[in-house]
């Protein structure tokens, strides 16, 4: 009789605080920043953060680019830390692993393939997953991606627009392309646009061994997706080709990134404190950045409330399209 009463109450209380949590999980971004003006220390002890929020609002596929020699160790780090804050992770190999995640995409193993592995990765992610998930990046095996600054960045940003982002380079063709180093996110509408008008027309996506990065890059803007800007308020950017030894102190001018970036880098602060993530990342590197990022804490610092961006309305969304559109190149230098 006692445990009965007892199931009883503890079911209630499992019922409720479920009932609050979903609440929460279906909230729109206004109703939860107004939560978190009215949130009492009771009710915010089972609200879940901004981060979990954003989780299921801004859906993200992770694409990574791995090979069966890299499966237990680059990819296994990658699964093990920040692959895991993936809505869905899938490592494009020519082996299958189910233990990973890995998909054998029938390309075989060799440098001048990339490209055809990463069309098949993304033929694959289209074939699958299309309405299931919002954005859709691509990154290496030794790419590092900070998740919740990434779904921040693109939250404001409508996933139907036909938009990518990553760090933008300069090369023969006008618009630039994405370093596929640094890791490169394609919106819905350019997964769709790119599986369903250029993966099928050689004049607007030729098949070669040239480099993924550019290739993809080019394929896109043939078929109207926009290379959009990922920098920050002060130009510094959030999506870096280099590993931060290559970035910190300062960044070395005439080197390959200051002569392919699209935008000349801010060369005394390389990096946005929002930044997304990082390239050249090396096997006892992964954990050294899930401590610095989730673990450690400098104390006693005053807190800085993190603020979610507001939605961009349709007609925001296509001024920022025709902008991205128009903007140009700062770089003078021309490239050889
Ligand atoms: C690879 O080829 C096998 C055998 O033909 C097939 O079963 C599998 O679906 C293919 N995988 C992809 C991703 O196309
Ligand atoms: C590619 O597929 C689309 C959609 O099915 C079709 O409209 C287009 O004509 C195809 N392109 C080529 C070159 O076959
Ligand atoms: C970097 O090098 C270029 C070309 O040599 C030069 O024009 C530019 O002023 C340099 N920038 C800085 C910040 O030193
Ligand atoms: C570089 O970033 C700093 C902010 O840290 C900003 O004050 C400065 O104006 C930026 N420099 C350039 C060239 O954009």
């Amino acid at each position: 009789m006692f445990r009965n009463v007892l199931c009883l109450a503890l079911g209630l209380i499992v019922g409720v605080q479920l009932t609050e949590l979903w609440d929460y999980m279906t909230l729109t971004g206004e109703e939860y920043e107004s939560t978190a003006i009215a949130a009492d220390t009771a009710a915010s002890l089972t609200r879940p953060s901004l981060a979990d929020w954003l989780f299921h609002e801004t859906r993200v596929l992770c694409l990574v680019l791995t090979m069966p020699a890299h499966h237990k160790t680059k990819a296994a780090k990658v699964r093990s830390t920040w692959g895991s804050r993936c809505n869905k992770l899938i490592f494009m190999s020519s082996e299958d692993d189910d233990a990973l995640g890995a998909v054998n995409l029938n390309v075989s193993e060799s440098r001048d393939n990339l490209y055809s592995k990463v069309r098949a990765g993304f033929a694959y992610a289209y074939e699958h997953y299309v309405e299931d998930y919002d954005w859709f990046l691509k990154a290496d095996d030794d790419t590092y991606v900070i998740m919740e600054n990434l779904r921040m960045f693109l939250y404001p940003f409508d996933p139907e627009a036909a938009v990518f982002f990553g760090h933008r380079f300069r090369t023969s063709y006008p618009h630039g392309y994405m370093s596929g180093g640094a890791g490169y996110v394609l919106s819905r509408d350019a997964l769709r646009r790119l599986n369903l008008f250029a993966l099928n027309n050689t004049k607007f996506c030729p098949l070669n061994t040239y480099s993924e990065d550019r290739q993809i890059g080019y394929c896109l803007l043939n078929v109207g997706v926009t290379a959009g800007d990922s920098r920050d308020e002060h130009g510094r950017e959030r999506f870096l080709p280099l590993h931060p030894r290559h970035l910190m102190p300062s960044i070395q001018n005439g080197t390959w990134l200051t002569t392919y970036s699209y935008f000349t880098p801010n060369m005394s602060d390389c990096c946005s404190e929002t930044a997304i993530s990082f390239h050249y990342t090396k096997m006892h590197d992964y954990d050294r950045y899930e401590f610095f990022l989730y673990h450690l804490r400098a104390l006693g610092l005053p807190e800085k409330p993190t603020v979610l961006p507001t939605k961009l309305t349709y007609e925001q969304m296509e001024q920022k399209l025709d902008f991205w559109n128009q903007q140009e190149t700062d770089q003078t230098v021309p490239l050889s």
